[in-house]
C-alpha cells in the first residue's frame, strides 16, 4: 500500500465527510458533529490515509463489549469501565481499495487496542468477510441505520 497514515485533526473533517459520502449508502451518513465528538474524545484512535489525495480514514474509541453506538449520535463521554476498542468507522475511496489500505488503517488501531480486552464493531454493507480476514467473529445480527448488520468481536 502506497500512502501515509497519520492521526486526524479537526481540520481534516471536511475531507472525512467527502470520503464518507463516496463510501456509504446515504442511510449511513453521519454528521460532522459525530466525527468531531469521537476525534475530540479519543484522538489517538482516529487516523487518515493520504495517497495523492485524502483516501481513507478510521475512527475508533473505547467502549463496552456487547454495546454499540447508535448511528449519527455524537458521543458525550467515554465509559469509565471501557473494556474494548470500538471501531466506529473505516472507509477507503473506491479507487484506492484492494491494495491493503483498509488492512493498514486497521493495523494502526491494533496499537491502541492492546490496552483493551477486545476490539468490537458493527459490520455494515456486507463487509463481514473483510473483518473475518482480520480475525473477527460474528457475535449477533442487529439492525443499524434501519438495515441488517452484524456485531463483530476480536479477542
Ligand atoms: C472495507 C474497506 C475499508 C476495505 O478496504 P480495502 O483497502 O479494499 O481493504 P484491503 O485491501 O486491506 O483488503 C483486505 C482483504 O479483505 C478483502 N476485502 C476488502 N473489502 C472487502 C469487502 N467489502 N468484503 C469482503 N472482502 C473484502 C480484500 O479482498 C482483501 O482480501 P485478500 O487479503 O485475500 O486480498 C473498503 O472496502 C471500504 O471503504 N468499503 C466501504 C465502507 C465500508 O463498508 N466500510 C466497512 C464498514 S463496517
Amino acid at each position: 500500500m502506497d500512502g501515509l497514515i497519520k492521526n486526524l485533526t479537526l481540520k481534516d473533517i471536511e475531507q472525512v465527510l467527502e470520503i464518507q459520502k463516496a463510501c456509504y449508502h446515504e442511510d449511513y451518513w453521519e454528521s460532522r458533529e459525530k466525527f468531531e465528538s469521537i476525534l475530540q474524545l479519543y484522538p489517538s484512535g482516529c487516523y487518515g490515509l493520504w495517497c495523492e489525495k485524502p483516501a481513507g480514514y478510521l475512527f475508533s474509541h473505547p467502549w463496552r463489549i456487547g454495546e454499540y453506538v447508535p448511528l449519527d449520535t455524537p458521543i458525550k463521554e467515554l465509559p469509565e469501565n471501557a473494556d474494548c476498542l470500538y471501531v466506529h468507522d473505516i472507509a477507503v475511496l473506491p479507487e484506492f481499495r484492494g491494495k491493503g489500505a483498509g488492512s493498514a488503517l486497521f493495523s494502526r488501531a491494533l496499537d491502541v487496542a492492546r490496552r483493551f480486552r477486545a476490539i468490537e464493531l458493527v459490520a455494515v454493507q456486507h463487509s463481514e468477510n473483510f473483518w473475518k480476514k482480520l480475525g473477527f467473529r460474528e457475535v449477533k445480527d442487529i439492525v443499524y441505520g434501519g438495515r441488517k448488520a452484524k456485531l463483530m468481536l476480536l479477542q
